[in-house]
């Protein structure tokens, strides 16, 4: 069903609605929140201003139509009194101490910005006035950096800890707003000093550009908070049972195995856990009665009564964890199996819910064969006791299912397995206190021949008939198939499709991520056309400076447990995609929360798998009926950013089935998704990109994926049998493996490959075949033919016409048809140039960047004002690279050009324009 009753229109308003659902309360003491209308309130900390509305790099760099500040917040919903004075303190000390963002390169924003230093007089005046503080902590993180544990990014700095301690001790009722990308260290909250001093805590997260005003709507009491933690906060990093195999240069060993977040602390030790997973308090109360229990053979049906009790109104969580036996396998005390949430109840209202848990939820993937069923997914016999409540600690056993029998669920193949030992952690005796002891056990290692798998399941080579006239419409009308059109693609035809180009690629909106498809005329002329792919996740990236939608981060979305929600806000997100001609957003990110300093964890959702999955579905389907598609990213185990392209994800393949693979699966077999981009990083060895059991035996084979994989941007492939060095020429490995297109080849050079891979070298030497090639050929054009570039018309390579201004004898002139401007710029410059020769001319530009984290960096050039071409460019490792830019129609006359640079980092070097 479509959302026809939602217009795009509504967009910010549904940003903001969901920044307000996704903000968790963690402490309420004396009713401090909401504010009243009589309260007066002081606000303390820059962030009230320089409020976060999302992170760095880019998940983060959507240009928002606009952004609202808490403080601005504040004085649009004009509830409570604000201490204005202190207000304007901070704004006096945020202007002469104006944010950092390091310049604005890649990766180069500080995690936090130097807080003001608090007199005791700012306090002290401010406690006369105002009866509430609220204090604001902010925190970043990024792409291409992990955040670490130290002040300033997972603790709080010496000039935060000073403010809280000058706050507490003038004001007793002081709210603590988190406004942070990821989990950061709260154990201060019960240091000696701060115990019991601060009323209220909530994690507002970043959230978006209507962040400020939702926070306030929850502030303010407008709405109740209906937040609930995606992930464990535990009281001490070092505990997180990654810890110590994260932040590793080379490989990143993943003994925690199943045993992520909750699941560990709940299994093995739960008072390491401050704030539990599903946590969140409402400013309401609820009775949660489970009235009705089915299970048909496939499925377990709850109905649960939800009443508000409360003196709110209040939406609230409803989650259902099992405790499976532990069986041979060994299991967590606890999983997520389903959760669902309630409309806004009035006082005393009351809602019947239904959590309908199929019964491949209960089951466990076996490794090893230890219950005598190797690559199957089963339910071992005994006791599956069903937990209904709040989160995962607060809840009442309401169900018990008993299997007589182990039940084989899914026979599958073995897949992805180690190549080398490694230790997991399983579940040994279970203590007095119903924890259970940590063992371990080495994972069971690949036993396969994944050469003798890869040739025996090749296609058939389709025979090339040349150019029967067959155009990519006619396969849209049903005239002729797919395999008839690919038949007539040549094999340089066949590897231009594989290639993308990009960023700012100008067959496309211009600043955006790539373009793919249609890369040259000859493939034009057989109607396909260039598709658009842009960032993701959180809106519409356009480097160029247009503006765009900006929506909550992922972690804060999946904190709203509102799937329905969730689906709504991709519809309009899909919506804008279309309007922007964007065919697929890059995104959601779907990795799992591993670790809470990992850099990217706010574009993903969450520690748990099914709500991650079910989060992803959402966002798919959305954006499917809004008419666009979305990119599910970064497949898979992309769960640090140290050394992202080469950190070896060293895994069981229990673990990445069960947790790491498993919201994949379901955002693909359930959200339908269309396009998937790979990881950076390896598994076991092999690059994701060129993963032969992921991209095929996994992700095709067992799950019927019939969409197209991309790489990441620049990524590199080794060979997924031998492995061994990793290149970004290695695109033969890639399409082996069925990862069918590269991301990204510099513009203009999909055709002519300057990068030098080995595609058409391969198939001539017989390690490729042009089966293979035809194969992720037809992956990407099926992407097209259901995407909305396929009704849009098909666009030439631009030729853009700007009008000159009367000539200036005094300015350098295109003699002899040529002109040389240097720029040697990395900042904002203007030049001028007259043309006596009228006609088309090729323009050509040098760049040089730096950058080895795989940085990104834009510059639009202007002509007489008039955009003409966004320019940008990844690490070119100090040398001097020319692009073709376009073909420009000039008149005779003046010109002027002008660099506007959007993403700081390269230098734009000569400009070359010369006659065609
Ligand atoms: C990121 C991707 C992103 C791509 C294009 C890469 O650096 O890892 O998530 O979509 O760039 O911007």
């Amino acid at each position: 069903m479509k959302h026809t009753n939602l217009k795009l229109q509504d967009f910010p308003s549904y940003t903001r609605k969901a920044a307000t659902e996704g903000i968790v309360l963690l402490q309420n003491e004396n009713s401090v929140l909401p504010l009243k209308n009589t309260d007066n309130v002081s606000l303390f900390g820059r962030c009230q201003i320089d409020y976060y509305k999302h992170g760095t790099g880019s998940g983060g760099a959507v240009n928002a139509f606009y952004a609202v500040s808490a403080l601005e917040g504040f004085r649009n919903n004009n509830r409570v009194t604000l201490n204005e004075d202190l207000a304007s303190i901070y704004e006096t000390f945020v202007k002469e101490n104006p944010f950092d963002n390091g310049g604005g390169g890649w990766a180069m924003e500080p995690w936090s910005q130097i807080e003001m230093s608090l007199t005791d007089k700012i306090v002290e005046e401010a406690a006369l006035v105002s009866n509430k503080a609220i204090v604001f902590i902010g925190r970043t993180a990024g792409e291409a950096q992990d955040n670490s544990a130290t002040k300033g990014s997972y603790y709080l700095n010496d000039l935060e800890l000073e403010m809280i301690l000058k706050v507490t001790s003038k004001f007793d009722d002081v709210v603590l707003v988190m406004n942070v990308s990821n989990i950061v260290d709260m154990s201060f909250l019960e240091s000696a000093e701060l115990k019991g001093k601060i009323s209220s805590v909530l994690y507002s997260w970043q959230g978006g550009m209507e962040g400020g005003n939702a926070l306030v709507d929850v502030l303010c009491g407008d709405v109740s908070p209906s937040g609930r933690l995606s992930g464990t906060i535990a009281w001490d990093i070092n505990t997180y049972p990654s810890f110590a195999n994260f932040d590793n240069m080379k490989k990143n060993y993943y003994e925690e195995d199943i045993y992520v977040g909750y699941r560990y602390f709940e299994t093995f030790n739960k008072s390491l856990v401050q704030y539990p997973f599903g946590y969140g308090l409402s400013y309401s109360s609820f009775d949660i009665n489970v009235v009705d229990v089915v299970n048909t053979a496939f499925e377990i049906k709850f109905k649960v009564d939800v009443k508000n009790t409360g003196n709110y109104k209040s939406k609230e969580v409803i989650q259902i964890y099992v405790e499976a036996p532990q069986g041979e396998l060994g299991k967590p005390y606890l999983e997520l199996v389903g959760f669902t949430k309630s409309k806004e109840l009035d006082l005393d209202e009351e809602e019947t819910l239904e959590i309908n848990i199929p019964i491949e939820r209960l089951a466990s993937y076996d490794d090893g064969g230890y219950t005598g069923y190797k690559s199957s997914y089963v339910i071992e016999a005994g006791d599956y006791n069903f937990y209904v409540g709040k989160n995962v600690r607060d809840n009442q056993l309401e169900f018990s299912l008993n299997f007589e029998e182990l039940i084989v669920i899914e026979s599958l193949s073995e897949a992805l397995a180690p190549k080398e030992e490694i230790t997991r952690i399983k579940p040994g005796i279970r203590m007095e206190n119903g924890e259970y002891q940590i063992t371990n056990e080495i994972a069971p290692m690949t036993t396969i021949n994944l050469d003798a798998r890869i040739n025996d399941n090749l296609p058939s080579d389709i025979k090339i008939t040349g150019n029967m006239n067959i155009s990519l419409q006619d396969v849209k009308n049903s005239k002729n198939k797919i395999e008839e059109f690919v038949a007539q693609l040549e094999l340089n035809e066949l590897a231009t499709i594989l290639r993308g180009e990009g960023m700012g690629n100008h067959l496309v909106t211009p600043g955006t991520a790539a373009a793919f498809g249609g890369l040259s005329a000859e493939l034009r002329a057989y109607g396909i056309p260039a598709a658009c792919a842009a960032d993701g996740p959180s809106g519409i990236r356009m480097d160029t400076g247009q503006k765009a939608t900006l929506m909550p981060i992922g972690t804060l979305l999946a904190c709203t447990w509102n799937t329905k929600l969730m689906e709504e806000l991709y519809y309009l997100e899909g919506l804008e995609l279309v309007k922007n001609e964007v065919d697929t957003l890059l995104g959601p990110g779907m990795n799992i929360h591993r670790h809470p300093l990992n850099g990217r964890n706010f574009e993903y959702f969450s520690e748990d798998p099914l709500l991650t999955g079910e989060f992803t579905k959402a966002a798919t389907l959305g954006m499917h009926k809004g008419g666009a598609s979305g990119t599910i990213k970064h497949f898979a185990a992309n769960d640090q950013e140290k050394e992202r392209l080469h950190v070896d994800s060293v895994v069981s393949e229990r673990a990445l089935r069960e947790i790491h693979l498993k919201p994949f699966e379901i955002a693909v077999k359930e959200g339908n998704a269309l396009s998937i981009m790979t990881s950076y990083n390896p598994i076991n060895g092999v690059q994701t990109a060129s993963n032969y059991d992921l991209n095929t035996t996994i992700l095709r084979g067992e799950w019927g994926y019939t969409g197209m994989v991309m790489t990441d941007w620049w990524a590199i492939m080794n060979n997924p049998v031998t492995m061994g060095d990793s290149k970004r020429q290695h695109a033969s490995y890639m399409v082996k493996s069925q990862n069918d297109l590269y991301m990204v080849v510099n513009n203009h050079e999909a055709k002519s490959n300057v990068l030098g891979d080995d595609l058409e070298d391969s198939v001539k030497n017989g390690t490729l075949t042009i089966g293979e090639m035809q194969r992720s050929v037809i992956n990407i054009l099926n992407f097209i033919l259901q995407s909305p570039v396929i009704e849009r018309e098909i666009k030439a390579e631009n030729v853009i016409k700007i009008s000159g201004k009367a000539t200036d004898p005094n300015i350098e002139l295109i003699a002899n048809d040529k002109l040389e401007i240097k720029m040697d710029s990395t900042i904002n410059k203007t030049t001028s140039f007259n043309v006596s020769n009228k006609g088309i001319y090729s323009m050509y530009v040098e760049m040089n960047y730096t950058n080895t984290k795989l940085g990104q960096s834009a510059c639009n050039i202007l002509l007489n004002s008039e955009f003409i071409y966004n320019a940008q460019s990844s690490d070119t490792s100090g040398k001097w690279i020319r692009h073709f830019a376009l073909n420009l129609e000039l008149e005779t006359g003046l010109y002027d050009l002008e660099l506007d640079f959007r993403r700081p980092g390269m230098t734009v070097g000569t400009i070359l324009i010369i006659k065609n």
